[in-house]
């Protein structure tokens, strides 16, 4: 979006004024060069003027539109910080009086409509870096893949204030996640485009640490590591924790995924196949190499038998049963 300056003139010409002095200083700076037959030369250029911290009521002059929301915004308050350079507008765009006093000619340190995402990322991080959320987020599969903060979030131009968010989840995931939509459809699925589970409840878009990998040595998958360190899945299905006193060995060493999709799919439950049985053949047979027991004699190898959890209800491990009965 641009600014309109139709009255710049005068704005331009009261902050001119104002910098005068500050101008003058960065003259003073101007160097002389002697050139080889004798002659002098001043040029500006030679050593770079320094730009020097202005204010946000400075920018306020002449942008104003731009401040007219700026006060809902959460980096409002980095206002009363006492450092100047994390102050306001120059917290993220850098000193302004050369900005101000060419009239806007000269651009900002940090002119980010014009510097690429992860450029941009960078700078947010001299102050984010070192927020618990956002500590991994530049060795992300996000970051390392191109994508930056305002990828997702816009400083200026969010209608959510408190995320600053670009859109909202899962519209925003969506955008460049088109393989993941269609799971979420399925028939059965964690009910995400209904709000009640949110992307981010089970992944950090800032990325997350090695050990949340579901699997020792795989990928992370930028998945959140839950406050015990476990799973993140127990975060919410508390009940599947455990300890047992039988537990059921998958569950505690693969995890839930040897079982479960985590997005959505066409069985019950999630389940990764679609019958019972043929799921928990796949290791009680004696041919596995699981290292679970085959199934007793007197069942019926047939993966048309009863439903194996009719009876091995407690399929997630138990207290009272050693074969999951209860
Ligand atoms: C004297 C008026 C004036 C003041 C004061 C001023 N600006 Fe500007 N600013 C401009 C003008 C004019 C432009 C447009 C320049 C162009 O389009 O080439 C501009 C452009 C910008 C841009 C780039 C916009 C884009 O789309 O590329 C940023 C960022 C910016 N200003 C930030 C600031 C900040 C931060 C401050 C306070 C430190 C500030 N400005 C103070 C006049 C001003
Ligand atoms: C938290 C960091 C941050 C702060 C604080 C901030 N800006 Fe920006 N600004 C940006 C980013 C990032 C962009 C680039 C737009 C984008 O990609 O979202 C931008 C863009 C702009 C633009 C270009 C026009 C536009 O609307 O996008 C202007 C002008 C501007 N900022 C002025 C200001 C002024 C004036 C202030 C203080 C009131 C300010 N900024 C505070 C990060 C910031
Ligand atoms: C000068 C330091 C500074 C810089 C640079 C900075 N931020 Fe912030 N940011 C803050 C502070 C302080 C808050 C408010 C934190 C709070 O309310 O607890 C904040 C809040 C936020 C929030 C709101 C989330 C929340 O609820 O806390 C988002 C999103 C955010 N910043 C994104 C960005 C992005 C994107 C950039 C780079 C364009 C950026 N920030 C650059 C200091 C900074
Ligand atoms: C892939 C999208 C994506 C990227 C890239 C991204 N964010 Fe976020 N960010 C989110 C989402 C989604 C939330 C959660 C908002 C909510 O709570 O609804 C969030 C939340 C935040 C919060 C508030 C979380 C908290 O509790 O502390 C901050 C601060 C923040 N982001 C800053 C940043 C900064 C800085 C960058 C770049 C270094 C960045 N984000 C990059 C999507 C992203
Ligand atoms: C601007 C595009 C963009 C947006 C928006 C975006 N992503 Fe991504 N995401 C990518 C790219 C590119 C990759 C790396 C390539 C890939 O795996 O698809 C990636 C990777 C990921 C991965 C890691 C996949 C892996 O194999 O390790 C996860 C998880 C992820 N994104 C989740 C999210 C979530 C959750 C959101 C919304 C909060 C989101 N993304 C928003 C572009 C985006
Ligand atoms: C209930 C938790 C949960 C929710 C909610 C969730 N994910 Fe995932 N997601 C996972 C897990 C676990 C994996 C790892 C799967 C694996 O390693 O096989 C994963 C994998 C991914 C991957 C990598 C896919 C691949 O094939 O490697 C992407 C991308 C992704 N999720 C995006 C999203 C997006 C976008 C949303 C929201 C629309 C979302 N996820 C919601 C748990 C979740
Ligand atoms: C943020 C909380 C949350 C997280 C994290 C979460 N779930 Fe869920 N899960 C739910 C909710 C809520 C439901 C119930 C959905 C409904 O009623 O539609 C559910 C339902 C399920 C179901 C289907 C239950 C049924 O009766 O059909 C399975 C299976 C499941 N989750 C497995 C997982 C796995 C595996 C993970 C980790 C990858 C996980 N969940 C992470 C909240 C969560
Ligand atoms: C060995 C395979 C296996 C593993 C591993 C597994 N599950 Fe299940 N899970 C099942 C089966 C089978 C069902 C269906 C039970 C039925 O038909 O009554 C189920 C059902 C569920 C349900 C819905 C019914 C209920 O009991 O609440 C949830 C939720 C669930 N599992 C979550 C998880 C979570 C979380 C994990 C990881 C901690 C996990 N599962 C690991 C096999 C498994
Ligand atoms: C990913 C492989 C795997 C899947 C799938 C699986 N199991 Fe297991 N199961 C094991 C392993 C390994 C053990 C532990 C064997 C041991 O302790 O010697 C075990 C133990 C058991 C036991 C206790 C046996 C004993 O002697 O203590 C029962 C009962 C059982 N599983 C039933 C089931 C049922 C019913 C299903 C399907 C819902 C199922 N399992 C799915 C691997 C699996
Ligand atoms: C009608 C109830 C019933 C059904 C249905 C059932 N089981 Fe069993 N299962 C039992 C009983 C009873 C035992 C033996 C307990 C004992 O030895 O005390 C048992 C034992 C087991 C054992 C332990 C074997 C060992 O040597 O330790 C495994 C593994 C097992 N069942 C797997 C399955 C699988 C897989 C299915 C589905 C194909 C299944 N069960 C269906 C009742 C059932």
């Amino acid at each position: 979006m641009r600014v309109e300056y139709g009255w710049r003139g005068w704005a331009g010409a009261i902050a001119l004024a104002g910098f005068a002095l500050l101008a003058a200083n960065q003259l003073r700076a101007t160097t002389i060069h002697k050139f080889q037959n004798g002659t002098e030369k001043t040029t500006a250029q030679a050593s770079k003027p320094v730009p020097q911290y202005v204010g946000a009521d400075t920018c306020k002059m002449c942008h104003a539109d731009v401040f007219k929301n700026f006060e809902e915004n959460p980096h409002y308050k980095t206002l009363q910080l006492k450092a100047k350079d994390k102050q306001g507008c120059e917290g993220c765009h850098g000193p302004g009086s050369l900005h101000v006093s060419s009239g806007g000619q000269t651009p900002v340190p940090y002119d980010f409509p014009k510097m690429t995402p992860q450029a941009i990322s960078e700078r947010c991080m001299d102050c984010h870096q070192s927020r618990h959320e956002n500590e991994h987020f530049l060795t992300s599969v996000h970051f390392e893949s191109g994508i930056g903060c305002t990828n997702c979030h816009s400083v200026h131009h969010s209608t959510d204030m408190t995320t600053l968010l670009v859109k909202a989840q899962p519209q925003l995931c969506y955008t460049c996640h088109r393989a993941i939509q269609p799971q979420f459809q399925m028939p059965f699925h964690h009910r995400v485009n209904e709000g009640m589970v949110r992307c981010s409840d089970c992944h950090n878009p800032h990325g997350s640490s090695g050990d949340t990998a579901l699997e020792p040595g795989g990928e992370n998958k930028q998945l959140r590591t839950a406050a015990a360190g476990n799973a993140i899945c127990l975060q919410c299905h508390v009940d599947k924790a455990g300890p047992f006193v039988f537990e059921h060995e998958p569950v505690v060493t693969d995890g839930c995924l040897d079982c479960h999709v985590p997005h959505g799919g066409p069985n019950p439950h999630m389940l990764k196949v679609a019958n019972v049985n043929q799921l928990c053949l796949q290791c009680h047979t004696t041919s596995s190499f699981s290292g679970a027991p085959g199934t007793p004699s007197f069942h019926n190898q047939n993966s048309q038998f009863q439903a194996c959890t009719l009876c091995h209800t407690q399929i997630h491990g138990s207290n009272f049963s050693p074969y999951f009965f209860q």
